[in-house]
């Protein structure tokens, strides 16, 4: 069956959309977060070595593994595993993708609810002269109104669905278009606001003045995921985006931008975070409720903080909203690839699907707190650590092993089209370094289960 392939315009839309697709809830609400349960300065250090040392060579390997098939995730490892003799079964590492991406959508689609709702709470002032026990109490009410967090998780699955089904071109290209460049807008506002009103020395100090006896197993373990999380790899996003990606563009090149904009985002907003946190003697530590709980409160003892928090609230939609387009692509790519359901079908379809599982993740906040799927652990959670800290990270490793040890070096580097000694460096990263220290995270992963 042939198909007409859409292609990205240029080489900026390209990198808008990866970087849409990087720059996320992962990097505004979880990473801060995690910098403050995990002991600050600590985390920070090892999950930027993480970035470089696994996460560059391998978001590279990624678009290279796109770029020459031209094909979704699973016919595209297909046809490499094809043409380099070895067997076709490696075809299945890009469905585990596809069912990775729609697990975390399932769940990323409720977390994105929240924000929506917030921008309205924001916006209408419900934050001015909040405590803490009404900032608590503000989150909790949220979390035990399945209902409401139902009505949030559809608007956020229609909204992702509604770019989707537009195609490449006409959705993805064009939110990302204006929605990246609206971010990082929102975001220099909200640091200038930080710098003038928060605690900007206290923030740095906690991010950065680094404690290595705080650098534990398991921080090294959930930054080591996080940063696959954060990149967007190990499920085929970033392979489906390099798949529309012309031919004489720089992998490296594209790949270095998106992560150090991904990476220093990430931390730009970490900073204003704490600024704001420390300056109200709030705790950094709280969790998953970090943005949603200790934040407001900050906004509601600050000068125009009404209008902060709602365009705080908008960052993080956009951010949210460019990330979830692309963890369904790869499966409609591979759906309009082989079918001739049409787009627009494939994405109702698909959706639906997506918003089932969506439901049990709405409960899992109430009504089924308690009931618990492995190792004690709730829907939410469950899902969210069996995609970031097992599947994300074995899809990772089998993507560089094939890449590596299967692929013709020659094929490779027709893609990468790097100078000789880079060349070099790639290959140890991806055949040496990624692997090991992938594998030597789930050693003690097993440890600490048995
Ligand atoms: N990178 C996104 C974030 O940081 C999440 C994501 C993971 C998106 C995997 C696509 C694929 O929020």
């Amino acid at each position: 069956m042939t198909h007409h392939r859409s292609a990205w315009r240029n080489r900026w839309t390209f990198m808008l959309a990866t970087a849409g697709s990087a720059i996320g809830l992962g990097n505004i609400w979880k990473l801060p977060y995690m910098i403050g349960v995990n002991g600050g300065s600590a985390f920070v250090l090892v999950f930027i070595g993480c970035i470089f040392f696994v996460g560059i060579p391998l978001m590279m390997t990624e678009i290279l593994l796109g770029r020459r098939a031209q094909k979704n995730p699973l016919n595209g490892i297909e046809t490499l595993a094809i043409e380099a003799n070895a067997s076709r079964h490696w075809k299945y590492l890009g469905g585990m993708g596809m069912i990775t991406g729609l697990l975390i959508l399932s769940f990323y689609s409720v977390i994105g609810g929240w924000v929506l709702s917030f921008i309205g709470a924001a916006a209408s002032g419900n934050f001015v002269g909040m405590d803490g026990t009404q900032s608590t109490a503000n989150f909790n009410q949220l979390l035990a109104s399945p209902l409401t967090l139902l009505f949030w998780h559809t608007v956020f699955m229609i909204m992702t669905m509604g770019v989707v089904a537009r195609g490449v071109n006409s959705g993805l290209e064009k939110a990302n278009n204006i929605l990246i460049p609206a971010l990082f807008a929102i975001l220099l506002i909200l640091l200038g606001y930080s710098m003038s009103v928060g605690d900007m020395s206290a923030s740095f100090r906690f991010m950065f003045s680094p404690d290595f006896s705080k650098i534990t197993p398991v921080a090294v373990l959930s930054a080591l995921g996080h940063a696959f999380f954060s990149l967007s790899l190990g499920m085929g996003s970033v392979m489906v985006y390099g798949s529309y990606l012309q031919r004489d563009v720089s992998i490296a090149r594209a790949t270095i931008y998106i992560a150090l904009a991904d990476t220093l985002l990430g931390l730009l907003i970490g900073l204003a975070i704490y600024a704001l946190v420390f300056a109200n003697q709030l705790a950094p530590n709280a969790g998953p409720g970090l943005i949603f709980q200790t934040l407001p409160i900050a906004f509601g003892q600050m000068p125009s903080g009404s209008l902060i928090a709602t365009l705080f609230f908008t960052l993080v939609a956009f951010a949210a909203w460019t990330s979830a387009i692309s963890l369904v692509e790869p499966t409609i790519a591979w759906v309009v690839e082989n079918t001739e359901i049409s787009r627009k079908v494939a994405t109702t379809i698909l959706g639906l699907i997506i918003w089932l599982i969506g439901i049990s993740v709405v409960f899992s906040f109430n009504e089924w707190q308690n009931v618990t799927i492995i190792f004690g652990l709730n829907i939410f959670d469950t899902l969210d650590k069996l995609t970031s800290t097992i599947l994300l990270p074995l899809g990772g490793l089998l993507i560089a092993i094939f890449a590596g040890y299967f692929m013709k070096n020659s094929h490779v580097q027709e893609e990468l089209n790097l100078h000789q000694w880079s060349f070099k460096v790639w290959v140890l990263m991806n055949n040496v370094i990624a692997p090991i220290g992938i594998i030597g995270v789930f050693l003690y992963l097993f440890k600490i289960i048995q």
